[in-house]
């Protein structure tokens, strides 16, 4: 998930959209949507702050941007789970399981790049964060689509 050299801002974010599959829940799309958005201004940010010394207000503006990925992705997280819990989904735990893995790296490599301030950190978070959302919204989340398809469906039936 590289921006290629010859790659603008726009077609690499472009590029990416193209390849976010739709999961059959059209807020989770959104939220998959927003998720990558936010992560490809993240990107911009690494790009820009690794190119040279970064100063304590771009440190400040790298927390405040992981803090927020860190938030997004736990109430994203819950709501999958949550919906998963209503319908008695049978891959709930391993689903969830995964779900914590994330957030686990995630603060893990941002206590290191707030503690010890190397830009490698971010680089590395930003490298994980694409990697994984692109992993795991095309073999997890999408193993959910049939299944809330249906559910969802019916739901909407039955109300009318
Ligand atoms: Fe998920
Ligand atoms: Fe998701």
């Amino acid at each position: 998930m590289q921006q290629f050299p010859y790659e603008s801002s726009a077609q690499f974010r472009e590029r990416l959209h193209n390849q976010l599959p739709d999961v059959g829940v059209t807020d989770f799309n959104k939220d998959h949507q927003q998720f990558l958005d936010h992560l490809i201004k993240f990107h911009e940010l690494v790009e820009k702050d690794s190119k040279k010394i970064p100063l304590a207000k771009d440190w400040k503006l790298i927390e405040e941007t992981v803090n927020f990925l860190n938030r997004y992705a736990k109430n994203h997280f819950d709501a999958e789970e949550k919906l998963m819990v209503k319908y008695s989904f049978v891959k709930l735990d391993s689903h969830a399981q995964e779900h914590r893995e994330c957030i686990v790296r995630i603060d893990d490599l941002k206590n290191n790049l707030i503690i010890k301030k190397e830009i490698l950190y971010i680089v590395d978070l930003k490298f994980y964060m694409l990697e994984w959302l692109f992993h795991h919204i095309k073999n997890v989340d999408m193993e959910y689509k049939p299944f809330f398809k249906e559910r969802l469906s019916a739901k909407k039936f039955r109300s009318k």
